[in-house]
């Protein structure tokens, strides 16, 4: 055995994509905005901008859950207890008011988000399962940060917050089972390989969201 080999498991696909994103992951990391809004340096409205976004996408996504129910591979991977449509309802009710549709607009990378969306996670598991696992993977990892530090800065307190409190989930043990759902998809080389791509895909377009939120608020 060489040295240099892999630690045993680096071919689990929850490992590949791990490594196979972290560059984009540190991108988004650095992006600034959401540590502006964690800080309280912008206004709340960049906050309520945010929600709004994230309306769009989770419309989109939690759409192709419902529409994609049938696929055996996705039928693994439905969990009715993430849902955040309602929690960002909810949220957008508390920040904007009970018109709060009429204060929303999807940013031009957010409508660009949404068609990828359209186009590849009603259309196939892989496409599915990239960008469900990017947003609420990601949703219980630095979420949990980002989370009660922006409740702290923007004096929210259980209300308009709520897109961040996952009831009922413990994320360390979730995510666990997450990965372990997917190291067990029967996919081939070739679609773990388009699975990967995706998620880097949909690592691109929060990116480029949360680039034009920055533009936009500071
Ligand atoms: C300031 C911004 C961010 C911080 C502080 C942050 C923090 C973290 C941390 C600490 C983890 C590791 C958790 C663990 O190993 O259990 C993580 C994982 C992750 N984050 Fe972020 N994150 C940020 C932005 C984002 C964004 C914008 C996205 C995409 C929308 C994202 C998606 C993910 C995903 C998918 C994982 C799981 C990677 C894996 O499989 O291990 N993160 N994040």
């Amino acid at each position: 055995m060489s040295l240099m080999a892999d630690p045993p498991g680096a071919d689990r696909l929850s490992v590949r994509v791990r490594r196979g994103t972290s560059a984009w992951h540190e991108a988004a990391q650095r992006s600034g905005f959401l540590d502006a809004l964690a800080a309280g340096r912008l206004p709340w409205e960049a906050y309520a901008d945010l929600t709004a976004q994230h309306w769009f996408i989770y419309e989109a996504l939690e759409s192709a859950a419902t529409t994609m129910a049938d696929d055996p591979v996705v039928a693994t991977f439905l969990f009715p207890e993430l849902r955040r449509l309602p929690s960002l309802e909810a949220d957008l009710r508390f920040l904007y008011g009970p018109a709060w549709s009429d204060h929303t607009a999807a940013l031009p990378a957010t409508t660009v988000y949404c068609t990828r969306l359209r186009d590849v996670a009603f259309r196939a598991a892989t496409g599915f399962v990239a960008h469900q696992y990017t947003r609420y993977i990601g949703d219980l990892s630095g979420g949990q940060y980002l989370g009660p530090a922006i409740a702290r800065s923007y004096g929210l307190d259980g209300d308009g917050h709520r897109f961040f409190v996952f009831a009922g989930v413990d994320p360390t043990s979730f995510k666990a089972h997450y990965r372990a759902l997917l190291d067990a998809v029967p996919w081939s080389h070739a679609e773990q390989n388009e699975f990967i791509t995706e998620v880097a895909e949909a690592y691109r377009l929060n990116i480029d969201m949360l680039g034009e939120l920055q533009r936009r608020w500071s």
